[in-house]
């Protein structure tokens, strides 16, 4: 794991110093019918660190997620970003944070109408207005970043699984965002695949020095991706702590999570789980 022991000679991401709240989420409660799905998260996400909300699919992430961009509103809580709580926002206002959002949906959210350069170029072109030749230049870099120079004529019809969700990094990194949320970004690839996302996500942390959220039920991403891991469960963060905190938590809806998933990096003396994923450490 040399890109965890790289990590762990400097704090945080490898970034230096983790500074103030950027994002906190204060008892935060959701319903939908008579269906509870948040009741009451606390999360705090300081400036330049990687959360990772982790939990089983259904249990509430994306609907976090969205409350945290503002998308959804919440029966009851706040919501503050960078100082500012959410709900006291006008639509303007909204608007205007949330430029400084990067957001990789769930399944990529590409237009398949358009081609790669269009759809990263959009956020620029829609509030920028940039066009032409610096239009064309900008694309180039954000896609060069991800890895896939030369790809801006192609449609997302034509790229694989993990291509697309390269673009759709490309595009939520287009105006240098000082959030990044991730949904999901390795569900649906191959482990090959997912394993290069991951990468390309800490790769990315550490050259935009972007605070991000990232949702996964995957414990492998979480593990390599962030920097501290958030345990969602029945609507609640159980646990927050590193990867080292949730395997010797006593917490048993911890315990649960990690025994069902979870398969510890060769040497170590944690009992292995039952999904292979060691030899992607
Ligand atoms: N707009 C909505 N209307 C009604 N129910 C919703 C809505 N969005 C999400 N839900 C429900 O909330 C629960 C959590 O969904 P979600 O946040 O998507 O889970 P996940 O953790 O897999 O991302 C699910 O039961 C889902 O059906
Ligand atoms: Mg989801």
């Amino acid at each position: 794991m040399t890109e965890k022991s790289d990590r762990s000679a400097t704090a945080g991401s490898g970034r230096g110093t983790a500074g103030g709240p950027v994002i906190e989420v204060r008892d935060l409660w959701k319903s939908f019918g008579d269906q509870e799905v948040l009741r009451g998260i606390n999360l705090t996400v300081k400036d330049g660190e990687t959360m990772v909300v982790l939990g089983p699919s259904g249990c509430g992430k994306s609907v976090l997620l969205k409350h945290v961009i503002g998308l959804m509103k919440p029966d009851r809580g706040a919501i503050v970003v960078e100082g500012k709580e959410l709900t006291e926002l006008d639509e303007l206002e909204l608007k205007e944070l949330r430029m400084r959002f990067g957001m990789v949906f769930q399944g990529a959210a590409l237009f398949d109408s358009m081609t790669v350069g269009e759809n990263v170029g959009l956020p620029l072109k829609e509030h920028r207005g940039t066009i032409g030749d610096e239009l064309a230049d900008l694309v180039e870099t954000k896609l060069r970043m991800v890895g896939l120079a030369g790809v801006s004529h192609l449609r997302p019809s034509e790229l694989s699984g993990g291509m697309k969700k390269r673009v759709a990094l490309a595009r939520a990194i287009a105006l240098d965002p000082d959030i990044v949320l991730y949904d999901e970004p390795t569900t649906g690839l191959d482990p090959i695949m997912a394993e290069q996302i991951n990468q390309l996500i800490r790769m990315l942390q550490r050259k935009i020095n972007a605070t991000s959220i990232v949702v996964t039920h995957d414990l492998h991403s979480a593990n390599f991706t962030g920097d501290k891991i958030a345990l969602m469960h029945e609507g609640k963060i159980k646990l927050v702590g590193t990867m080292d905190d949730l395997r010797h938590s006593d917490n048993e809806a911890v315990r649960t999570f990690i025994a069902r998933g979870y398969t510890p990096p060769p040497g170590s003396t944690v009992d292995a789980g039952p999904v292979g994923l060691a030899e992607f450490d």
